[in-house]
């Protein structure tokens, strides 16, 4: 990251101003005035890519650039005041300060992938602080530690640390276009989640710019924040810069297949099985699965792709199967041996040798989706599975489908307190439950979105209760939301964090009553703070 003269901070602001001519709001008219006041000795203007209003011929495609559900690019959903892009990081504190000022919400957006759009929607007149210039990524491959700033993609960072080394790697995500922003202050997961847990779970500095403007570091945060935003979800005690992570090990060559049983070659048996011992796998051995209707001329059926990578060689790996889930009947020929970033492609549904792909800030196919996240502690009864391939019959699931993700291996022996994600030992797998539709039935959203609160109510006796445990990057504001405009009572705010953080809900509150008690960084998710929205009774 490189250090701005104050005429480029200033410059910033001054564009906003140079902006405004069509704004109609009187809040957007504030801010612009006050930010015009504050800085109105200085007439640089330079930075003409930071500032976007409405009347910018670009502000469309910046706003919809980060976009990954397009539920929230109707000409209804609320649309931002004005979307700045800084490029350093002394810019940040002079946005937030005026958006303090005038009473305006910032939303902050990395990567925009949030399910609910949180990072780029509001209710109420806000600003996207958008983190796309922030995307530098510095390997040290012999510390095995990097530094990652929050407006990077996964793919980049799994890309940049190939260039240092095969045998580093990273336990996140498995969608190359993901932020780093959003995706590390939820915990963030992917294939490596048995051998090495989270990215949260590695990450061991971090770089935030707080409510007053200050930047610090984890020895000045200190380890109540630093706690917090490893899993606490974003957007709750301020706008995270950087990351520094710990790299892991990963061998040279990874063995990876996909074996995919219709209903007809025992599907239902197989993940039934599945259930009782992919927790209990050589933690080297990660196998999903994801579910499916698929529709032949003849008939409709279900298939289950078990989809997995063995951190090891095929010779290792065949008897290993065959010792723990002979069910499968894996054989050599399903087997392929290649590099662990390799693998990351294989995962994300890339040919393996197109490794700049992971450099992509885009993904091609986004569509309109509506998803919901379970964790299952018993495993399900072949009946139960047959239920849920019911509703995956109906009309609105044609393009439905639900991830099973193994728990178990590293993720046992995490405690739950660790850092603000709880969902530890006792967990077999957790869900992803999908629903997508296409532009064409864009005006029929409302019948997808029942469909999968139908799956998530057929779910209620299959898994964890009291809470019923979700995971915040998989953000779904069903399960309970704040007041964005006064109060929010602690009896309110509980009934989401629990899901997400059971007991850690409430040291969140404790930090961001500290950090943030005025409750600026807010939104329909985020951790209330004690002084100012709500109360621990619930009374007003
Ligand atoms: P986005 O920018 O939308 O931010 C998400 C939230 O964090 C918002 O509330 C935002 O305000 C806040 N935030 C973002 N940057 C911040 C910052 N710098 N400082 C403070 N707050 C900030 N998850 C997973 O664990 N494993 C996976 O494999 C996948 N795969 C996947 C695929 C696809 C296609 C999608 C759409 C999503 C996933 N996810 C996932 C979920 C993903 O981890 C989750 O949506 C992250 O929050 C996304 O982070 P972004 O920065 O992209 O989102």
């Amino acid at each position: 990251m490189n250090y701005p003269s104050i005429s480029s901070i200033t410059s910033i602001l001054f564009l906003i101003l140079s902006c405004s001519s069509a704004a109609s709001a009187d809040e957007h008219d504030n801010f612009l005035e006050y930010l015009s006041n504050k800085f109105k000795n200085n007439t640089s203007i330079n930075n003409l890519n930071l500032v976007y209003t409405p009347n910018n011929s670009s502000y469309t495609s910046i706003l919809r650039f980060s976009i990954q559900n397009l539920r929230f690019t109707s000409e209804l959903t609320p649309k931002p005041l004005v979307i700045i892009t800084p490029e350093h990081e002394t810019q940040i504190p002079h946005v937030i300060y005026c958006a303090k000022e005038n009473d305006i919400h910032i939303r902050i957006r990395s990567g925009g992938h949030d399910y609910e759009g949180l990072s780029y929607v509001s209710e109420i007149p806000f600003v996207i602080l958008d983190l796309i210039n922030f995307d530098d990524i510095t390997v040290d491959a012999e510390q095995k530690t990097a530094w990652v700033e929050s407006g990077a993609r996964i793919g980049a960072l799994y890309y940049r640390i190939s260039e240092r080394s095969l045998t580093l790697g990273f336990p996140a995500g498995v969608c190359p276009t993901v932020g780093v922003g959003g995706h590390f202050s939820g915990g963030g997961y992917g294939s490596l989640l048995r051998k090495y847990g989270l990215a949260a779970d590695n990450v061991v500095d971090a770089r935030i710019i707080d409510v007053n403007g200050k930047i610090l570091d984890r020895k000045s945060m200190g380890e109540d924040l630093f706690w917090a935003i490893r899993g606490g979800g974003g957007a709750s005690f301020g706008v995270i810069l950087a990351w520094k992570i710990k790299l892991v090990d990963v061998p040279e060559r990874v063995s990876v297949f996909t074996i995919s049983p219709t209903l007809e070659q025992n599907a239902t048996q197989l993940i039934h099985r599945w259930q009782y011992i992919a927790n209990n796998f050589n933690r080297d051995l990660f196998i999903r699965i994801l579910v499916r209707r698929v529709n032949s001329s003849q008939n409709a059926t279900i298939r289950a792709e078990f989809q997995s990578i063995f951190l090891g060689g095929v010779n290792t790996l065949l008897p290993l199967m065959q010792e723990s889930f002979p069910e499968l009947g894996l054989v050599r020929e399903d087997c392929t041996e290649m590099s662990w970033i390799q693998s990351i492609l294989y995962f994300a549904g890339f040919p393996i040798e197109s490794r700049e792909v992971l450099l992509n800030r885009t993904q091609p196919n986004v569509r309109y989706f509506k998803a919901k996240s379970d964790y299952v502690q018993r495993p399900i009864p072949e009946y139960g599975l047959e239920g849920i391939w019911r509703l995956f019959y109906q009309q609105e699931a044609d393009e439905a489908e639900i991830i099973l993700s193994p728990y178990g291996g590293i993720m046992d022996e995490i405690s739950e307190s660790s850092i603000p994600f709880p969902h530890r030992a006792g967990n077999l797998y957790k869900i992803q439950h999908l629903v997508y539709w296409g532009e064409d039935e864009a005006v029929n959203s409302d019948r997808y979105i029942s469909w999968i609160r139908r799956l998530y109510s057929y779910m209620a006796p299959y898994v964890s209760r009291f809470p019923r445990a979700a995971y915040i990057n998989y953000r779904d504001l069903d399960i309970g939301v704040n007041n964005n405009e006064g109060k929010t009572s602690y009896s309110q705010a509980r009934i989401w964090g629990f899901k997400y953080f059971k007991i850690n809900f409430d040291r969140l509150v404790r930090v961001k009553t500290k950090v943030d008690p005025g409750n600026f960084f807010r939104n329909e998710q985020s951790i209330p703070s004690l002084y100012s929205s709500w109360t621990k009774t619930g009374e007003d």
